[in-house]
């Protein structure tokens, strides 16, 4: 079938798809092959060579009308009312066998008066137009890699079951989507298409949630989204999606999208709807008085990795060019920064090193930190698949996360380490795999500096850092951790220096924020980097050292110059040269000093020296560590500028709201986690009447910096001319080639490079860097007994804001704490309780959830809901090198209760009056007209 199809012949069918393995069920595809007896099917027959095949005579034209014959006799005759009319494989198979009657006629027993399955919010599944195909089965098993349908019965009882014969909602159903796309007929059908019938055109563009960064085709019905379809073009996600990306869209246009600009002297006041010229013009003149009246480095901005590359430069320009500082940081700074940090200090460049595709060629993969399925979910998916063919598993987490055992998939090793001691395991890792004689010495000779190796070396041997010794602060049984090394090295548990000779296999690392957001976190990255120097995992595909990065573009908004100490492309604002160029092109003088970081803003708010601040895109109030603290410092200020889509819990603090646009509303680029840039292309005008980038440069020209961008693409233009690394990309070639990767310049291929550090590092030689364990300062103490790791859940996302406003609530309608159940019975504590969490920066109260993916002595959260309040109980501890937060360790108590903390109830208060004048605010405008 597939031989024929690539010759421009396309043989009837039903059961199969480009995307799916054959499987030879519907018999459509029946094909004549000479000097074969019988029809074979075309989909599971391998072509030979010399083979001679009619695809279309009068006898395989007979077959195929009976075969449709008997699929219409079972199915329902509505096709001018059906949903999928027009989109139905179905109907065009019996178009194309030129079916004119059906004999059997339909009085005889059928499927037709079958119930429908509504119980998912998201999609339909009816019986009655199911053709049991089982294309939804094989893309769940093959695709998802979630094996939660099944075909029950034989013969005429066949049909397909979501688990043990539930409703979707009740079985292990993640809402991926792949079995509706997979699905010939209406069976499985989303709901919006239901709802709205077909769309009539499409646009291309990419994903606003993780940093996957899939592409989607955006299906439209004039400006209203009736679907989003991963792009099978998509290099990230080659036509998968997550509940997120495929589903959870509907946020854009909420009833709470704040679409009309609004100012406010005090927070105190309400809010009055103002016109753009207004809000600029006001926002402008605070900006400058509060300069004038404390100094030029009393306000700074904040970027956002949700926005586009294209926004996100703006922001930090009109930082550095109007403010006249560098106070501009991001979100990454509570992420990756210390990715950023330790990859540019051992290799030179700041990012991962390989393709999403490259694990595909893995035959170990070490996953640190990191919870795919949910967190990345369509790279969970690709991942499962390389673990179904036989590459092998060593999790290192504190939790059980389902990549340790699901179906088809086992972790060889689960590294269950206490939080806040990755540095001591990674350490033990490199132990082991030097005193063993693991290592790749050629490597390491030709392409790793020498001297460091050597200081390295004399550090790593040491007992401190065997296993044995780590067990004891790490709870790492030596022996497992031991085994972990050996397979990392060899491929084998029990491999040793003799199966290395026999050849190397690919050893990948996956890591995420549970290595980062650490006391420590830049130096468990560097430590990772170590690993993969020590045994040549790097510069070819399969292997390498793989941050999965959270939010759409925070790899971009890294890469743009969003922190205080350097320019796009890395550099250093101190390199004279470089700022050299930038003075140029921007006509102004940049200060040479590094700025604020996030953290040191918000202690000069305190102090009363920071006083102004535009934040786009982003909630510092609930994301940021802490969250007592953050709403201090933005009570310090006079000015608090929020630019976003909705007033989210930061923008209650504000002076000055400026509605944002959703990823819909504009056109840009996303750069993912592969360092892919992607374009993000408008599908319906900006509710607000603008873009983000045109919002910053608005403002930027009311401050007497000149911009005037007619369009994203000359943002980037302007990027690529003062970005070696980025000196080949343009709007042009993105949407030639679909997308391409960092570096992309004059040096590598057109597309860019996919694998980093090819025959050798960035920075030259790679450099081994000492990693000492440091115990976190986070300790448990009598008082606070438990240690508290926070992270997400796979339907909700960051600090919710887009996702609690879909019906991905049905999934995760509140956060919850997991509690083991030993910790829970030695507290009183049953499922469902509520109880206080009390750390030493504040406590909240949640619902218990008592669970076993715990380790005693540790408890979970995650942080999508503003009243959970989980980052009022995380503290202001974090990485030395970067100020990273140490989200990942805090120290608590966890105790029954019967009424919210004290925070809950100020912040409900504090919430309703905030509500109340953003009402008037609306109320006032009615009144003026
Ligand atoms: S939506 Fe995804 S997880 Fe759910 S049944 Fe379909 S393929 Fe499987
Ligand atoms: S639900 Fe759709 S894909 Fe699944 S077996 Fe039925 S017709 Fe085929
Ligand atoms: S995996 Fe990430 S980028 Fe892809 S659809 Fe899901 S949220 Fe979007
Ligand atoms: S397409 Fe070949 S048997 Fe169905």
């Amino acid at each position: 079938m597939r031989a024929a199809a690539e010759m421009g012949v396309n043989i009837p069918k039903l059961c199969a798809t480009d995307s799916l393995e054959p499987f030879g069920s519907c018999r459509l595809c029946l094909v004549q092959i000479d000097g074969r007896r019988g029809y074979p099917a075309s989909c599971t027959t391998p072509v030979e060579d010399g083979m001679v095949v009619h695809t279309e005579t009068a006898k395989l034209s007979d077959l195929r009308r009976g075969v449709m014959e008997l699929y219409i006799s079972d199915h329902p005759l509505d096709c001018l009312t059906c949903p999928a009319n027009g989109d139905c494989e179905l109907q065009d198979m019996a178009g194309v066998v030129g079916l004119r009657n059906v004999r059997y006629g339909q009085e005889g027993a059928n499927h037709l008066s079958e119930q429908a399955d509504e119980s998912n919010p998201y999609f339909t599944y009816d019986p009655s137009k199911c053709i049991v195909c089982s294309r939804c089965v094989r893309a769940c098993e093959e695709i998802q890699g979630t094996f939660a349908l099944t075909i029950s019965g034989k013969g005429f009882g066949s049909r397909v079951e979501a688990g043990q014969g539930v409703p979707f909602l009740e079985s292990d159903c993640v809402s991926c989507g792949a079995c509706v796309q997979a699905c010939p007929t209406s069976s499985l059908q989303e709901n919006t298409i239901i709802q709205m019938g077909q769309p009539e055109h499409a646009v291309i563009t990419t994903c606003a949630y993780c940093g996957v960064g899939c592409g989607f085709r955006a299906e439209m019905k004039g400006d209203q989204v009736v679907r989003m379809v991963p792009w099978k073009d998509g290099k990230a996600n080659e036509g998968h999606s997550c509940v997120k990306g495929r589903f959870a869209w509907g946020y854009a246009t909420h009833k709470d999208r704040i679409t009309k600009p609004m100012i406010r002297k005090s927070i105190q006041d309400p809010w009055q709807e103002v016109s753009w010229e207004e809000a600029i013009s006001y926002a402008a003149s605070e900006i400058r008085r509060i300069q004038q009246q404390y100094g030029v480095g009393s306000v700074g901005g904040i970027t956002s990795s949700r926005c586009t590359n294209e926004e996100t430069y703006l922001v930090q320009k009109m930082v550095r060019a109007a403010f006249g500082n560098n106070n501009v940081d991001t979100c990454a700074r509570v992420c990756h920064s210390p990715t950023g940090y330790g990859l540019g200090q051992t290799y030179g460049t700041s990012a991962g090193t390989q393709t999403f595709k490259s694990v595909d060629k893995s035959d170990v993969i070490m996953v640190i930190g990191a919870n795919p399925t949910d967190a990345h979910p369509v790279f969970g998916s690709r991942l499962k698949r390389r673990l179904r063919q036989g590459a092998k598993l060593i999790v290192i987490d504190p939790r059980r996360i389902e990549l340790v055992k699901s179906p088809h998939v086992r972790a060889e090793h689960h590294l269950q380490l206490r939080p806040g001691t990755n540095v001591a395991v990674l350490n033990a890792l490199a132990h082991v795999i030097v005193t063993e004689g693991l290592l790749d010495e050629a490597f390491v000779a030709e392409r790793c500096d020498d001297r460091s190796f050597t200081d390295w070396l004399e550090f790593i041997r040491r007992p401190e850092n065997s296993p044995e010794a780590t067990a004891e602060v790490s709870g790492v049984p030596a022996a497992e951790l031991r085994a972990a090394a050996r397979l990392y090295a060899t491929g084998s548990s029990a491999g040793t220096a003799g199966d290395i000779a026999k050849g190397r296999v690919n050893s990948a690392i996956y890591y995420g924020l549970g290595v980062t957001e650490h006391a420590q976190g830049s130096t468990a990255v560097m430590a990772i980097a170590n690993l993969a120097m020590l045994t040549g995992n790097i510069g070819r595909e399969g292997v390498g050292v793989n941050p999965l990065r959270g939010q759409n573009n925070v790899q971009g908004s890294c890469d743009m110059g969003s922190f205080p100490h350097e320019l796009p492309g890395y550099r250093h604002i101190s390199d004279s040269t470089v700022r050299g160029e930038f003075e140029a092109a921007w006509g102004v003088r940049l200060d040479p000093e590094p700025g604020l970081r996030l953290p040191n803003m918000f202690d000069a708010a305190i102090a009363g020296s920071f006083l102004g601040l535009y934040c786009q895109g982003e909630d510092i109030v609930q994301s940021d560590p802490n969250s007592q603290h953050v709403a201090k410092a933005l009570m310090a200020m006079e000015c608090v500028i929020v630019q976003d889509i909705f007033l989210n819990e930061t923008a209650r603090y504000a002076h000055v709201f400026l509605p944002g646009s959703s990823f819909l509303e504009k056109d840009g680029t996303f750069t993912n986690a592969e360092r892919r840039l992607s374009r993000v292309r408008q599908v319906m005008a900006p509710l607000g009447g603008y873009a983000d980038w045109e919002v910053t440069q608005m403002l930027a020209n009311a401050l007497g910096l000149p911009m005037d961008y007619g369009h994203p693409s000359e943002i980037m233009d302007e990027i690529a001319a003062l970005t070696p690394t980025f000196r080949g990309v343009s709007f042009e070639k993105i949407d030639r080639l679909g997308s391409v990767q960092w570096p992309c310049n004059e040096n590598t291929p057109e597309a860019g490079l996919e694998t980093m550090h090819v025959g050798g590092f960035v920075r030259g030689k790679g450099r081994f860097l000492i990693t000492r364990y440091v115990p976190s300062e986070e300790k448990v103490t009598r008082r606070f007994p438990l240690l508290l790791t926070t992270g997400r859940i796979l339907t909700q996302y960051n600090v919710g804001a887009q996702t609690r406003r879909t019906d991905n609530n049905v999934w995760h309608p509140e956060d919850r704490l997991e509690i083991h159940p030993v910790d829970a019975e030695d507290r009183g504590i049953c499922d469902g309780d509520w109880v206080g969490v009390t750390s030493r920066a504040g406590s909240t109260v949640l619902r218990a959830q008592l669970s076993e993916r715990m380790q005693p002595g540790t408890v979970y959260t995650t942080f999508h809901f503003p009243e959970s309040g989980a980052n009022v109980i995380t503290t202001d501890s974090s990485d030395w090198a970067t100020n990273c937060p140490e989200y990942k360790v805090t120290a608590v108590q966890v105790s029954l209760v019967t009424q919210p903390s004290e925070w809950q109830r100020e912040y409900s208060r504090f919430r309703e009056e905030q509500d109340r004048l953003l009402a008037q605010a609306s109320a006032a405008a009615v009144v003026t007209g």
